[in-house]
């Protein structure tokens, strides 16, 4: 019998978990996982990582990616680093620039799309910096990265721009940084937020909390102001000038933006994208045609309109996508569904002694997030994720 051909394109935490599954339960199932970065990348830690080089080593947040299904029959599986390119729903083909070789076409009979999303640090476009807050377009994590981190350890006007989560984890986590090289006093670190309080998605408690913390590892903190314009002297591009709304200027020699995050979806194609280029999916995590027709194609993670752009919830989705996918193909199981629900679950470290966050409904104490999360940065969940068990 030929194989079923399902193809995944992404291979983070929503693609890596579909593709195991499918494998796992699939027998006559063939995937082609497409990723240009042969290694996954522990991306939840990148706060500290780019701030303190030697906190991690680079195989505990890089991990191989094929290694991870050597398990699995040779001719089952298939990982293409790469990039896909454009998607032919009428055809059912996608076509992949290969990091190595000619660009090919490939046959499906099943599409996941798990491209994720970037940030505008990621891939430096605002300051020619880059800071890989996210996997990259190419196969060059660990160039990036040390660069990154290079960069950092050599700045002394440090401007974040935006107090969210990966703001307010990174203004703590390079003001240790700066704490412990004996720089403190020489090294400035400014974090702006458009709102009035850092956190704004949290309680207000864990705003203050937030910024008595920081403010604490004398991070200045700038609230109610927006960053407006980036811009260096035409003759000097090491310094920037951070300008913000009502006319104040920062002067930075490192300006680091963490606010919001783009759909990586240059290859796919508008009728299954919403005006703001999120692939839209019903429930089921099936990709829904403006022209209303059924497609076998499944997406989920940061790539889709679901709001709620966090790792636990890619792989929530991943889950539900990789369950409906199988009882399409094996048939029997019930189908399952995706409801994000409104609840808020956020554990911020700022630094390694504490943090705060909203679980539950409730703050929890900063020794808590000391213990969950500000220890370790979930380090070791890494190769579970990669394995498709997370
Ligand atoms: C600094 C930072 C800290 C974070 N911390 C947390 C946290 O503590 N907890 C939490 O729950 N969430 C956190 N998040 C959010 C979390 O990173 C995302 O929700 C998660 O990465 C989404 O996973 P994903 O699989 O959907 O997509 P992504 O992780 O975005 O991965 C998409 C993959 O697809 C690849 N890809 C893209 N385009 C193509 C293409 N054309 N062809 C082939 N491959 C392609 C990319 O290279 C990438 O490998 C954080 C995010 C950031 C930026
Ligand atoms: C970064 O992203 C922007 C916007 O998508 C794009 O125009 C630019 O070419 C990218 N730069 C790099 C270095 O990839
Ligand atoms: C993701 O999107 C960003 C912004 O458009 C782009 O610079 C980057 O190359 C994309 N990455 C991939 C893997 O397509
Ligand atoms: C995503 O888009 C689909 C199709 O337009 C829509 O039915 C669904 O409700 C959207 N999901 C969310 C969470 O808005």
């Amino acid at each position: 019998m030929a194989p079923i051909n399902i193809v995944v394109i992404g291979g983070s935490f929503a693609g890596l978990h579909i593709a195991h599954s499918v494998l796992r339960d699939v027998p006559d199932a063939k995937v082609t996982l497409i990723n240009p970065s042969t290694s996954f990348f522990w991306n939840i830690a990148a706060p500290r990582i780019v701030a303190k080089p030697t906190a991690f080593r680079p195989e505990q947040y890089l991990l191989p990616i094929k290694d991870a299904f050597a398990s699995y029959r040779a001719d089952a599986f298939e990982f293409l680093p790469g990039t896909a390119t454009a998607i032919e729903t009428t055809a059912k083909t996608v076509t992949v620039k290969p990091n190595e070789g000619e660009a090919k076409t490939l046959s499906y009979d099943y599409l996941v799309i798990a491209s994720g999303s970037t940030t505008s640090a990621t891939n430096g476009s605002l300051t020619g910096t880059s800071i890989p807050f996210k996997q990259s377009n190419h196969n060059d994590m660990e160039q990036l990265i040390e660069a990154a981190q290079g960069h950092i350890a050599g700045a002394k006007e440090i401007v974040i721009g935006g107090a969210g989560p990966i703001g307010v984890e990174l203004a703590g986590e390079l003001a240790e940084a700066v704490e412990r090289s004996g720089n403190t006093g020489k090294v400035s670190i400014t974090i702006v937020s458009a709102t009035e309080r850092v956190l704004p998605m949290l309680k207000s408690s864990a705003s203050a909390a937030a910024r008595k913390m920081l403010e604490h590892k004398n991070v200045k903190v700038v609230t109610s102001k927006r960053v407006v314009r980036v811009e260096t002297p035409a003759d000097d591009s090491s310094s920037w000038t951070v300008s913000l709304e009502g006319g104040d200027k920062l002067s930075a020699d490192l300006y680091i933006p963490t606010t919001g995050v783009t759909p990586n979806n240059s290859f796919i194609p508008a009728h299954l994208l919403d005006k703001d280029g999120w692939v839209t999916v019903n429930k089921e995590m099936r990709v829904q045609s403006t022209d209303g027709s059924a497609l076998p194609i499944f997406a989920a993670g940061d790539i889709t309109n679901n709001s709620m752009r966090l790792s636990f919830k890619a792989v929530e989705q991943a889950q539900v996508a990789a369950a409906n996918l199988k009882a399409e193909i094996v048939g029997g199981a019930s189908i399952k569904s995706y409801n994000q629900g409104d609840s808020i679950m956020m554990v911020v470290p700022v630094g390694e002694t504490g943090g705060t966050g909203q679980v539950f409904g409730f703050v929890p104490f900063s020794f808590m997030v000391k213990i969950i999360k500000g220890k370790h940065y979930f380090i070791d969940k890494a190769v579970s994720a990669l394995a498709g068990k997370a």
